[in-house]
C-alpha cells in the first residue's frame, strides 16, 4: 500500500491532521492500535481554546460542537474567604468552550470516515522504518496478517506511550521531564454543576476543580497523593472531600472515575528526518492549564500547513521550521501549566510556600496586569504562522 502521509494514532492530533491534509487534497492513512469504541469512550479533559474551535470550524467538523459546546467567558479562582472571577473574555476578547475530548474524537472520526479517509482501527505491531530516507514505511498487523504502507512522511501522533518517539535512536532527542508528587482523581457525575463556570480551588487539604460537560453532568477533580488507588476513594469520601475543598458541590451518581498522574514532558526536536512527532507523542502537560488537546491541535495545524506548502510548490521551509515553531507554543503552555499547578496544589513544602501561593492569588485579585497575564495564557495566544 502507498499513501502520502502515514499517520500513527487516531487521537485528536492524528485525526485532525488527516482532516487538514484531506482539505488540501493530500492523502493519508491513519493506523490506530485501539478499537473505534475504545477511543470514543476514553474520558479526558474538555476545555477548548478559541483557536481550537476556530480550526474545527474551518474543517467543518464543528456542527455538534457549536450546538452542544458550552461557551464560557471566564473562570473562578477560589481560596479561603475569597472567590476571584477572571473575566477572560473582557480581558482578551476571546472565550473558551467546554466540550469533552471524547466528543471531539467522535466528531473527527465520523468526519474522517465520511470523507473517505482510510482509518484502520485495532492494528498491532506498528513499526516505523527508514524515516531518515526518502522512502519511509510503516509495517503493522491487522486481522492476523502483516502489511506495510509506504509513504513520503510519517506523522507520529500516537500519544505519550506510543511507538513513534520510542523508535528514535538513543540520544536523538533531548527530553525535559518533571513529575509532580501527586495525582488527580477525576469523576463524571450526573449532577447539575454548582456554578456556571469552572472553579479552580486552593485548599490546605489540596486542590480541587469543578468543571462540567453539560447542564446535567459535572466533571470534578481532586488532588490525591501519588500511588493511591480507587479503592482508597469510596464515593462518600470523594464527595465529602470535594465539599470541603470547593465549599459546596452538587452530588449525584458517579458514572466514571479514574486517577491521572501529573507530569510535564517535552521532547526536542519534534522532527527526525521524515518523521514528525505531534501532540502527546512529543510533549505532555499537567491538566491544570487545560492545554493538552489544544497543543496537539496546534502542532498539526503547523504540520499540515508545512506539508501543504511542500506538496504544493516544493517549499520545505515550513517542514524545517516545524519543530522550533511548535515548541515555542509548547514551552509557553509548559510554563503556564506548571505555574497553575504550583499556584493551586498542596506541594507538600510547608506553610511558607502556602503563604506565597495565597499572596499570588491575592495579587491576581488586586492587579489587572497579573489578571491579564493569567487570562491571555489560559485562553491561548492567537494562532499565527510562527506560534
Ligand atoms: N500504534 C498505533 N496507535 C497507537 C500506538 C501504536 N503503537 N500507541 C498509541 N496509539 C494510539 C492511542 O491508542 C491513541 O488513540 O495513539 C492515539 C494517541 O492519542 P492521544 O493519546 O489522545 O494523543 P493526541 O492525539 O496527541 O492528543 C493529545 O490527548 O492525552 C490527551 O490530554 C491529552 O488532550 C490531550 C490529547
Ligand atoms: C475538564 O473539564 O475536564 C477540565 C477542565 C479544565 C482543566 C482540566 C480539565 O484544567
Amino acid at each position: 500500500m502507498r499513501t502520502r502521509v502515514g499517520i500513527i494514532g487516531a487521537g485528536p492530533a492524528g485525526l485532525t491532521l488527516a482532516l487538514l491534509l484531506h482539505q488540501q487534497g493530500i492523502g493519508s492513512m491513519v493506523l490506530e492500535a485501539r478499537s473505534r469504541e475504545y477511543v470514543q469512550k476514553r474520558v479526558r479533559a474538555g476545555l477548548l481554546e478559541q483557536n481550537t474551535v476556530d480550526l474545527f470550524r474551518r474543517l467543518e467538523v464543528a456542527e455538534r460542537l457549536d450546538r452542544e459546546g458550552l461557551r464560557h467567558s471566564g473562570v473562578f479562582l477560589r481560596y479561603p474567604g475569597h472567590q476571584k472571577h477572571v473575566d477572560i473574555e473582557q480581558l482578551t476578547d476571546r472565550h473558551l468552550t467546554i466540550y469533552g475530548q471524547q466528543e471531539v474524537v467522535k466528531d473527527l472520526i465520523a468526519a474522517a470516515i465520511a470523507r473517505g479517509i482510510d482509518v484502520r482501527f485495532e492494528v498491532s505491531d506498528v513499526a516505523l522504518h527508514d524515516f531518515h530516507s526518502e522512502q519511509p514505511h510503516i509495517s503493522f498487523s491487522a486481522d492476523g496478517l502483516t502489511d506495510r504502507v509506504e509513504c513520503d512522511f510519517i506523522a507520529g501522533c500516537d500519544g505519550f506511550h506510543g511507538i513513534s518517539r520510542a523508535s528514535l535512536p538513543p540520544g536523538a532527542t533531548t527530553e525535559y521531564d518533571l513529575q509532580y508528587p501527586f495525582d488527580w482523581l477525576g469523576i463524571l457525575a450526573e449532577a447539575t454543576p454548582a456554578t456556571n463556570e469552572l472553579v479552580y480551588s486552593w485548599h490546605e487539604r489540596g486542590f480541587a476543580l469543578q468543571s462540567m460537560r453539560s447542564s446535567r453532568i459535572s466533571r470534578l477533580y481532586l488532588q490525591v497523593p501519588t500511588g493511591q488507588s480507587m479503592d482508597d476513594w469510596p464515593d462518600e469520601r470523594i464527595w465529602s472531600e470535594l465539599a470541603i475543598r470547593l465549599g459546596s458541590v452538587n452530588e449525584g451518581p458517579i458514572i466514571e472515575k479514574g486517577i491521572t498522574p501529573m507530569r510535564s514532558f517535552v521532547c526536542d526536536p519534534m522532527r527526525h528526518g521524515n518523521l514528525f512527532l505531534a501532540g502527546d507523542a512529543a510533549h505532555i502537560v499537567p491538566p491544570t492549564g487545560a492545554k493538552g488537546l489544544n497543543l496537539a491541535v496546534n502542532d498539526v495545524r503547523l504540520l499540515a500547513a508545512a506539508l501543504g506548502a511542500w506538496y504544493d510548490h516544493g517549499e520545505s521551509g515550513g517542514l524545517d521550521r516545524y519543530s522550533d515553531t511548535a515548541l515555542r507554543r509548547v514551552w509557553r503552555a509548559q510554563d503556564f501549566s506548571n505555574y497553575m499547578t504550583n499556584l493551586l496544589h498542596d506541594l507538600g513544602e510547608g506553610p511558607y510556600i502556602q503563604r506565597l501561593q495565597l499572596s499570588r492569588l491575592d495579587y491576581l485579585q488586586r492587579s489587572l496586569a497579573a489578571e491579564t497575564v493569567f487570562a491571555e495564557n489560559y485562553v491561548g495566544l492567537p494562532a499565527t504562522d510562527d506560534f
